[in-house]
C-alpha cells in the first residue's frame, strides 16, 4: 500500500497476497470478515479500502500485539509491538474514517485460541465470509486456528492462510514445529471433504468451506 497517511514498515501484505486478493475479493464478496494476526493492520487497511469502496464491513481483528515467538526478545525479528500497536490503531482509524461506506471495526486484544473459542461460546458459528489466518506461525497455534475458523466460518466463505512456505531462520536450520505448513497440510487432508482448496499462488493457501 503506497498511502503516504498510512505508517507501515514492511510490506508483507503487498508481496505475498495483494495482487491474489485483488481478484479473489470481489468473487468472495465479503461482508463479515475475521482477520488473526493484525500486526500494523496492512490487510485490514486493504480489506477496509477495497470493501467498503462498494459495501458495507464488518471486519473483526483479533491480535496479542505481543508479536509471534520470532518477534520477542531473542527471536529472529525483535520488535517494539507497543509501536506496533499503536501503528495499527493509527491505521485503521484513517481507514475507516475515510471508508465510502460504514465500517464495523472491532478489535480483540487476546490470544486467538481464547477469542475464537468466545465467538463459537456467543454462537457465531457460520458467522464470517473470509477469515484470514495470520497469526502465529507455530504449527500447534494454526491448527487451532484453522480448527476453530472453520467452525466460525459459513458454508461457502474462504478461509486463506499465510506464510504457507514461510520457514523462520534458525541458527540450527528450519523446525518444522515452528512453521505453519504442517498444520496448515493437516487440516486441509483432515477437512478434504468439507472444503476444496481454490487454485493460487503456494505462498498463501485458500480453501473454501463446502459443508458442514
Ligand atoms: C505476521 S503478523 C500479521 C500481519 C498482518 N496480517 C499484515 O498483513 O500486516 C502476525 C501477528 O500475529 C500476532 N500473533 C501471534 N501469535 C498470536 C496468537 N497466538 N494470538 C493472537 N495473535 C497472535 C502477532 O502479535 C502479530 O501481530
Amino acid at each position: 500500500m503506497s498511502e503516504s497517511f498510512y505508517q507501515f514498515t514492511n510490506n508483507w501484505f503487498e508481496g505475498a497476497a495483494k495482487s491474489v486478493w485483488d481478484a479473489l475479493i470481489p468473487q468472495i464478496n465479503p461482508k463479515r470478515v475475521l482477520e488473526i494476526g493484525s500486526y500494523e493492520g496492512a490487510s485490514a487497511c486493504y480489506l477496509i479500502d477495497k470493501i467498503s469502496e462498494y459495501q458495507d464491513l464488518e471486519l473483526h481483528c483479533i491480535d496479542t500485539w505481543e508479536g509471534g515467538i520470532e518477534h520477542q526478545v531473542g527471536g529472529s525479528a525483535q520488535t517494539d509491538m507497543s509501536e506496533v500497536e499503536q501503528r495499527f490503531r493509527h491505521n485503521t482509524k484513517i481507514a475507516t474514517e475515510r471508508a465510502g461506506h460504514i465500517v464495523d471495526l472491532f478489535c480483540y486484544k487476546g490470544y486467538s485460541d481464547i477469542e475464537l473459542s468466545k465467538m463459537l461460546a456467543k454462537g457465531m458459528q457460520g458467522y464470517f465470509d473470509f477469515i484470514y489466518v495470520d497469526g502465529s506461525h507455530q504449527a500447534p497455534d494454526v491448527l487451532l486456528d484453522a480448527v476453530l475458523s472453520f467452525k466460525l466460518l459459513r458454508v461457502d466463505g474462504v478461509l486463506a492462510f499465510d506464510d504457507y512456505l514461510w520457514q523462520e531462520p534458525l541458527p540450527y536450520g528450519t523446525d518444522p514445529v515452528r512453521c505453519p505448513k504442517i498444520a496448515i497440510d493437516a487440516f486441509s487432508n483432515i477437512y478434504c471433504r468439507k472444503t476444496r482448496i481454490i487454485s493460487a499462488p503456494l505462498y498463501q493457501l485458500y480453501v473454501q468451506k463446502i459443508s458442514e
